[in-house]
């Protein structure tokens, strides 16, 4: 896992050896030839620093390091994110840092309402600089006027990408339990459904759908524990395990804090103050009911007591005749 850290006068030897090293810098070689490397000397640090550091949100720069503070890379934005740049050092590529990098200058960029997408370019024949693009939700928009290829992330792409990793992290969390994997996928496709019929915000809907891969991750660990699942056991192992796997994928603080008290509540029918907790409670009783064959008087009682959504109502109705 790495960690993003704004640019700082103790990175610039890192800086000096990257645009130093031959093998890193190929890349630029048709703009410095022959090899593409810059000079960067110690007299340019003070102005580049001037330059770089304290300009959110129009510019940043940052350096990013494993967990033993190795630093392997470097990126930035410039121009509210029409521009930017990512370079990992030759020495640390190969081990997907380039996209995860992507992914932590997204975190950051995206936390700004002032940018909207981060756009960057490079030759058409650049496989390996569009793939990494790609693995981190970038999509093609097409060529510039030198006719190098376009690439840009909007805050829209990120969400759908992040989305995609949390469904990637719980189908590994609940390896070997497909009945489980199948669980998840079904509450998060009705949670999508009710939450975008409703009305929902890009902010509301992104943690309700975290919150729906998510909110059975509290299972497992009870299982391992007690040999069993009670709803209170679930609610309150699951939110530890989810800030953990959420932080690991760089999910920002906020939607972790929501995402864990959804899943410590996802049980409670008493005291629903807000959407995402009320369709959540929908979304998984939509699957509930047929995965465990309840009786009509069952699903009747709680449509009464617990739904409010009219998507939801409406799903209800046409999943079980009552
Ligand atoms: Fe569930």
């Amino acid at each position: 896992m790495l960690t993003l850290i704004p640019a700082a006068r103790q990175h610039m030897p890192f800086r000096q050896a990257l645009m130093a090293d031959p093998a890193t810098m190929a890349y630029n070689a048709p703009w410095f030839p022959p090899d593409g490397t810059i000079p960067f000397p110690e007299k340019d640090w003070d102005a580049w620093l001037a330059q770089w550091t304290a300009c959110e949100p129009e510019r940043f720069c940052g350096y990013v390091a494993t967990e033993d503070g190795t630093l392997v890379g470097e990126v930035c934005w410039h121009g509210y994110g029409e521009g930017m740049g990512v370079v990992i050092h030759a020495d640390h590529r190969g081990r997907g840092y380039g996209a995860e990098a992507l992914t932590l200058l997204a975190e950051r960029a995206f936390s700004h309402p002032e940018i909207t997408r981060l756009q960057n370019n490079f030759e058409s024949d650049r496989a390996p600089a569009l793939r990494m693009h790609r693995c981190a939700g970038f999509v093609e928009t097409g060529k510039d006027a030198d006719g190098y290829t376009l690439v840009q992330l909007t805050r829209e792409n990120h969400r759908e990408r992040q989305l995609r990793r949390v469904t990637q992290a719980m189908c590994q969390w609940e390896a070997g339990v497909p009945e489980r994997i199948h669980h998840f996928i079904k509450v998060h496709g009705f949670a999508r459904q009710i939450g975008q019929m409703e009305g929902l915000s890009a902010d509301e809907m992104f943690v309700l759908e975290v919150a729906a891969l998510t909110h059975d991750i509290g299972i497992k660990p009870a299982i391992a524990q007690t040999g069993s699942c009670p709803g209170p056991l679930q609610e309150r192992l699951g939110p530890p395990e989810a800030a953990s796997m959420l932080g690991a994928l760089h999910i920002p603080q906020a939607v972790i804090d929501r995402v864990c008290f959804l899943i410590a509540h996802h049980h409670t029918t008493q005291g629903v103050d807000a959407p995402d907790w009320q369709i959540l409670l929908e979304a998984d009783f939509l699957v509930n009911a047929i995965e465990n064959s309840m009786l009509p008087k069952t699903v009747q009682a709680y449509r009464d007591t617990v739904f409010r959504t009219a998507e939801g109502l409406h799903l209800l109705s046409l999943l079980v005749l009552l």
